[in-house]
Formats: structure tokens, C-alpha cells, sequence
């Protein structure tokens, strides 16, 4: 139970770096393709706002505190942090990167929940995964 608490708090915390940037990036994209990649990075940030709520109390069910301060985040996360802004194209392939890494990030947790036969929650990661892979395929489609 401890190996699932701990990797639940690594991609909990990946997520919130991952909305963090995906909202940094709406607000701040430039670019002749401002208005279309401002829309997508919205969808994609109030996507995975979405989640963080339900994945909080959902490490909270496992017996596990839920962390929520910027010093705890910074260590647990796996998504790096970005503090510049980027060209437009530069967001759209690091979001892109980061997306393919919470898959990997999430699959982590998912493997050790079903082994610890906590198949609620990893039905909630296999939901994550899968919005991840949606939100990769715009992201690729978008560097065609
Ligand atoms: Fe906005």
C-alpha cells in the first residue's frame, strides 16, 4: 500500500504540473495561430483541472494525505517545469511530450493498483490515461 501511495503522489503531483502548464501556455501563446492553440490549450488544462479534485480524495481513500503546496509538488513531480515562455510551436511539442509522459506516469500507478486490487482507482487511472492519449493526438495532429 505504501508503493501505491507514493506513486499515486508522483502522478497526482505530475498532473497539477502538467494543468499548471497547459493553463501557462493558454494564457500566454503567441503567434498567427494564437486563437486555435489558445482554444486548445484551454480544453486541455479545464480537462485535467477537472481531475485534480477527484484525484486528491481519491489518494485520501488509500490512506495517503494528498499534497498541496508548491514546495511538495516541485519534488514529487516528473513533469518538468518551464518558466520561460516559449515559441508557440516549442508549447505545442513539450505539452505534447509531457502528455505521452503522464501516460507512462499513470500506467506506473495503474500496474501497482491492480496488483494491490484497487481496481477503482485504477479504473479512475485508465480514464486519465486515455485523456492523455486524447489530448497527445491534438497536440501531434497539431504539428502536422
Ligand atoms: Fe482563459
Amino acid at each position: 500500500m505504501e508503493k501505491l501511495q507514493q506513486a499515486a503522489k508522483i502522478a497526482f503531483a505530475s498532473e497539477y504540473s502538467f494543468y499548471l502548464k497547459a493553463h501557462f501556455f493558454h494564457w500566454n501563446v503567441e503567434g498567427i495561430y494564437f486563437q486555435e492553440l489558445h482554444d486548445l490549450f484551454g480544453n486541455i488544462y479545464e480537462e485535467v483541472y477537472g481531475s485534480i479534485d477527484g484525484f486528491a480524495e481519491r489518494i485520501r481513500a488509500i490512506g495517503a494525505y494528498a499534497p498541496g503546496s508548491n514546495s511538495r509538488f516541485s519534488v514529487l513531480t516528473q513533469i518538468d517545469d518551464e518558466t520561460q515562455v516559449p515559441p508557440a510551436e516549442v508549447m505545442v511539442q513539450q505539452l505534447l511530450q509531457d502528455s505521452d509522459n503522464m501516460v507512462v506516469i499513470l500506467k506506473k500507478v495503474y500496474d501497482i493498483a491492480e496488483v494491490a486490487g484497487e481496481h477503482g482507482f485504477s479504473n479512475f487511472l485508465a480514464e486519465r490515461m486515455d485523456a492523455h492519449r486524447k489530448h497527445s493526438w491534438q497536440l501531434r495532429a497539431t504539428t502536422k
